[in-house]
């Protein structure tokens, strides 16, 4: 398993120090001088971009999100260092709530469908005692980083896509969709696949931050770039992320005992540059789009932004982002 880990490791970050793999954890950006303990997230949840090794005999050597990735294929998700502190922090906060809410059986065969860097399959390792998991998503980069991941040793990650699933028919006790369905051209035929591969009385259950709703982390950006009269970013199946949205397409998919909840959670960024800097790394539609903007727009930008954020009086940044979510049964 050691072997495993470092050849993966070694695949992505060149200044690899003789560690195991949990050694490693994430050092949160600018929270050097606190005490974790007296924060209120799990450790793991804390805003980072980089990581420290804990082994003492070790040399200590923090590596930087992007040195990860700089030479990996360019697309809006592939630097799954970056979606880590963009979204999979949130991603894992949400999820939790989201297989709570599932309350799934142990030993099942699951498919994380769009796992993008594993922050999710970890999720469904840690909490749901899965038999197995298979996660699937076109990006390499996401699926590099998702393969090195303390907790993800029990899943097969490969890349592929949701319209057209890799898996056997009826071969599968649940398919779920994190965050994904929004990014999806066709998400009737991507649903029509997690139909497929599950078994008689499977779950096919996804959730997605409410877009039209205001529940996406990044919102505020959304705004700012309206008042811009900047072109949208928003993922193109954005409309399905609403609960009546979602229930509508999970029902005319043939699915049993559609149900659907919304997930609430904080979001939490130290200061305004945090805020920035993270929607910033390369990661999501958002980052190219800002980029692209002249410096003079960028600073118009952030004008903007620092007068709709709520912005407290110690400068951080704390707001309620929620997902809607659904669920149904294979008959
Ligand atoms: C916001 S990320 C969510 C990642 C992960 N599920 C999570 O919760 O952190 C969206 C993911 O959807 C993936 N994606 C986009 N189009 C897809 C498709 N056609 N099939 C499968 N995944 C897709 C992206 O590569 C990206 O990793």
């Amino acid at each position: 398993m050691q072997a495993r880990a470092s050849r993966q490791i070694g695949l992505v970050v060149v200044r690899i120090s003789p560690c195991t793999r949990q050694d490693w954890e994430p050092r949160p950006t600018g929270f050097a001088n606190r005490n974790y303990d007296e924060l209120d997230w799990p450790r793991n949840t804390l805003p980072c971009d980089e990581f420290i090794c804990n082994d003492v005999s070790s040399k200590v050597v923090p590596f930087h999100a992007r040195e990860l990735t700089a030479n990996m294929a360019n697309s809006d998700f592939n630097d799954g260092a970056a979606y880590e502190r963009l979204m999979g922090r949130w991603s894992r906060l949400v999820g939790e709530k989201f297989l709570d809410w599932l309350a799934p059986q142990p030993n099942l065969a699951w498919a994380d469908i769009g796992c993008g860097n594993g922050a999710f399959t970890e999720e469904i390792i840690r909490r749901c005692q899965p038999a197995s998991v298979l996660g699937l998503d076109p990006a390499e980069g996401q699926i590099a980083f998702a393969r090195m991941r303390p907790g993800t040793e029990l899943a097969r990650f490969e890349t592929g896509d949701a319209q057209a699933l890799p898996f056997p028919t009826a071969s599968l006790d649940m398919a779920v969709m994190a965050l994904v369905i929004a990014f999806i051209p066709d998400p009737a035929k991507a649903l029509a696949e997690q139909v497929r591969v599950v078994k008689p009385g499977g779950t096919v259950a996804t959730y997605m931050w409410d877009m039209p709703g205001g529940g996406f982390p990044g919102i505020h950006l959304f705004q700012a770039m309206q008042q811009l009269a900047l072109p949208n970013p928003r993922p193109p199946s954005s409309a399905l992320s609403t609960r009546e949205a979602l229930e509508s397409i999970w029902t005319s998919a043939g699915l049993k005992d559609v149900a659907s909840t919304k997930l609430s959670i904080t979001v939490f960024f130290e200061n305004f540059d945090d805020y920035w800097t993270t929607f910033t790394l390369p990661a999501g539609p958002q980052a190219k789009h800002i980029m692209a903007l002249t410096d003079d727009k960028k600073a118009e930008m952030k004008d903007i932004l620092r007068r709709i954020l709520p912005i407290a009086a110690d400068g951080r940044i704390a707001f309620t982002s929620f997902a809607n979510a659904v669920k149904g049964r294979r008959p």
